[in-house]
């Protein structure tokens, strides 16, 4: 168990099938294209997900998720409940996120992001990740895609 920068009490576990409604009520408040439930479900039960929630007294508050293949992960969503965000979650979840790896023997890790997500990118530059490509429109034909990497 690890402590937030505030008085939060946050502990991590496993993401479960059952956490997926509340996850879903995190995705579309963060995310524009929101996974649905379904998609939750589904991936808190694949076998080659790394999938992991926040808690704080018994609620979730955050959640990663990345698909492993060998040693390479690639991350699909990080996502703090936005009355909860700005108290040290994100990076407590990016900690949890880079232990686990390197304990599955993952040894990389690769993510996109909206050029205009600024707290995202300050966050992954704060645990080192660097960004090695863009991927020019990617979002709607509009918004680029930034392509960051992590060696651990
Ligand atoms: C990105 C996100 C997960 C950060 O979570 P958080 O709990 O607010 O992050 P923390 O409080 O741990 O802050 C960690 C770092 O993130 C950056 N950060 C957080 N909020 C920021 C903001 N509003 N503006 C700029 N940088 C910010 C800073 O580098 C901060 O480090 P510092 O406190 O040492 O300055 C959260 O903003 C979120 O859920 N956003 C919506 C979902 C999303 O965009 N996910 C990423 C998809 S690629």
């Amino acid at each position: 168990m690890e402590k937030a920068n505030t008085n939060l009490n946050i502990t991590f576990r496993d993401m479960r099938a059952e956490d997926a409604p509340a996850l879903y009520q995190i995705e579309c408040e963060a995310f524009a294209k929101p996974w649905s439930i379904s998609s939750l479900t589904a991936l808190a039960c694949a076998p080659n997900a790394l999938a992991r929630v926040a808690l704080s007294d018994g609620e979730i508050v955050g959640y990663y998720s990345l698909y492993r293949s060998f040693e390479e992960g690639d991350i699909n969503n990080i996502a703090v409940r936005k009355d909860m965000r700005g108290r040290g979650i994100g990076s407590l979840l990016i900690k949890d996120m880079l232990e686990e790896c390197k304990k599955q023997g993952v040894d990389r890790l690769f993510l996109e992001v909206r050029a205009s997500n600024s707290p995202a990118i300050s966050l992954y530059e704060k645990f080192s990740f660097r960004q090695f490509s863009v991927r020019k429109k990617y979002y709607d034909g509009e918004e680029d895609a930034l392509l960051y990497a992590v060696l651990l």
